[in-house]
């Protein structure tokens, strides 16, 4: 096996270069020798040896002269493996010879099982490449974290976007969880309005009462605290993007509002008497079905049939797998930007390993699989077992799953209260924690008081005297 393996020792000491020889073919390898950086030079180019192991002081011309010179004349993947071999003191020329590709240096004299070992491991980092799909080339340009993807139904996406220049439409970015869906809205901003602001709010994440204030803005004095006028997202988006993400969760009594907003494009901030003009676009994002919601009375009907007048549809990964390779040079390349790691390259393998997955938390996923692997991987190398931590997902194991699922299989407590009940019981008790104040109560239910005043008159709660 080891005699596929072709090693060029290049030392003007004799008898360094006899001992290493010896050694080397006793191990297997075919060796040649060279006793200067010129004479080695001719050797390269007549033998092209794997590996070679180049003293850095020698007459004529010297190991580093002769790695610059490889460097120049040969291809990047025809240059050989270097080991430099270095005398006691010379760290700074060692130094070079890395920065010039170098792939190790060894301190003279090198004990012969340090140097078995060294040659092997390099070796085996060739054996490696041989199986490389991909080397990512190192570039200066500072990383660009663009929308990428060839396959037709991205395409599509990419002109639906490209429409929507001088429109003010609004759009519903629908798709699973990390399939790009902010993106998505990121590239419609930068392909219509880049120079005006992008303000992005997720509507899960603002409490439900504050949710008007945030949007619309109030003037001063129109409730306790209001002390000075503050301008609402609508106002400050200008005639920029404003991206509602997560719309399936806008309070339901706000829907109406922002119906209004869609329509008439305008609104009155809380407390004001003069509307005032929303200039911008809204892009709506989601990852839930919202005709579903509107089916089940979760979500306005007139709203989503206002929204979902264009749709883009962002696919789930497993769905333009043939974007993958693409996918995944850009996050190494990301990798290296972000985290400063120095992947360059991944073996075909790996790819293979990445394509067989099903990727069910798709682009987002992807990409914090490379980010982990790059981070942990020891060479410059992503290889099959970078990605062992990912576990693929059995067909079995998703199918018990879905059985657990059913209702009949799911143990539970003999007697259940109705969520009904647990609602009600939960009002009251905070209704008397508060001793009757609906301010607070709503505030710390975290829903709006007109709902708490609703809620009160459904269940038919009192205050107890
Ligand atoms: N087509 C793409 N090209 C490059 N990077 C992408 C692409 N799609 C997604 N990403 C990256 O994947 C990650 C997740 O994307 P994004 O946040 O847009 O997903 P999302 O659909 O909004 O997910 P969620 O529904 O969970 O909020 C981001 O880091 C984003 O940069
Ligand atoms: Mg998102």
């Amino acid at each position: 096996m080891k005699n596929k393996w072709k090693i060029l020792i290049v030392d003007d000491d004799l008898s360094i270069l006899r001992s290493y020889q010896k050694y080397l073919e006793s191990e297997g390898y075919t060796v040649f020798t060279a006793d200067d950086g010129r004479a080695g030079y001719i050797m390269i180019e007549k033998e092209r040896p794997d590996l070679v192991l180049l003293d850095i002081n020698m007459p004529v011309k010297s190991g580093l002269d002769l790695l610059a010179d490889l460097n120049k004349t040969f291809d990047k993947k025809d240059v050989p493996l270097i080991i430099m071999l270095t005398a006691y003191g010379d760290l700074d020329a060692a130094v070079r010879a890395m920065n010039l590709g170098a792939y190790e240096f060894l301190s003279k004299p090198v004990p012969l099982e340090k140097l078995r070992s060294t040659v092997e491991c390099a070796l085996e980092t060739l054996t490696l490449k041989e199986r490389v799909a991909y080397f990512i080339e190192p570039d200066n340009t500072p990383f660009k974290d663009t929308i990428i993807g060839r396959d037709p139904l991205m395409i599509d996406i990419y002109k639906t976007i490209s429409s929507l220049k001088g429109n003010k439409a609004t759009i519903l970015v629908t798709g699973e969880s990390g399939t790009g869906k902010e993106m998505v809205a990121k590239a419609i901003h930068e392909n219509t309005v880049p120079e005006e602001p992008f303000i992005a709010i997720n509507c899960a994440a603002v409490p439900e009462n504050l949710i008007e204030s945030e949007l619309m803005g109030y003037v001063k004095g129109a409730f306790t605290g209001a002390n000075a006028n503050r301008e609402g997202k609508l106002e400050a988006v200008k005639g920029g993007t404003l991206v509602l993400d997560e719309i399936s969760e806008m309070p339901y009594e706000f829907q109406t509002k922002l119906l209004r907003v869609i329509q008439e494009k305008d609104f009155y901030p809380i407390g004001a008497t003069e509307k005032k003009r929303f200039n911008g676009r809204i892009v709506a994002l989601t990852n839930k079905n919202l005709k579903e919601l509107v089916e089940k009375g979760k979500f306005r009907e007139d709203l989503f049939y206002r929204l979902n007048v264009i749709t883009i549809s962002v696919p789930p990964l497993r769905n333009h797998i043939s974007d993958l390779e693409m996918l995944i040079l850009h996050f190494i390349k990301k990798a290296n930007f972000i985290m400063n790691t120095s992947i360059q390259s991944i073996t075909k393998e790996a790819v293979d390993y990445l394509r067989s997955h099903t990727w069910p938390g798709n682009i987002r996923e992807l990409e914090n699989t490379i980010q982990r692997a790059s981070i942990k991987a020891k060479d410059k190398i992503l290889t099959r077992d970078s990605f062992s931590f990912l576990v693929p997902e059995k067909k079995e194991q998703t199918e018990q799953k879905a059985k657990h699922n059913t209702l009949d299989e799911i143990v539970m407590p003999e007697k259940l209260t109705p969520l009904r009940d647990v609602e009600r019981n939960y009002i009251e008790f905070v209704l008397k924690q508060t001793n009757w104040h609906k301010g607070k109560t709503a505030e710390l239910l975290g829903i709006t008081r007109p709902t708490l005043d609703k809620r009160i008159e459904e269940f038919g709660l009192h205050k107890d005297v």
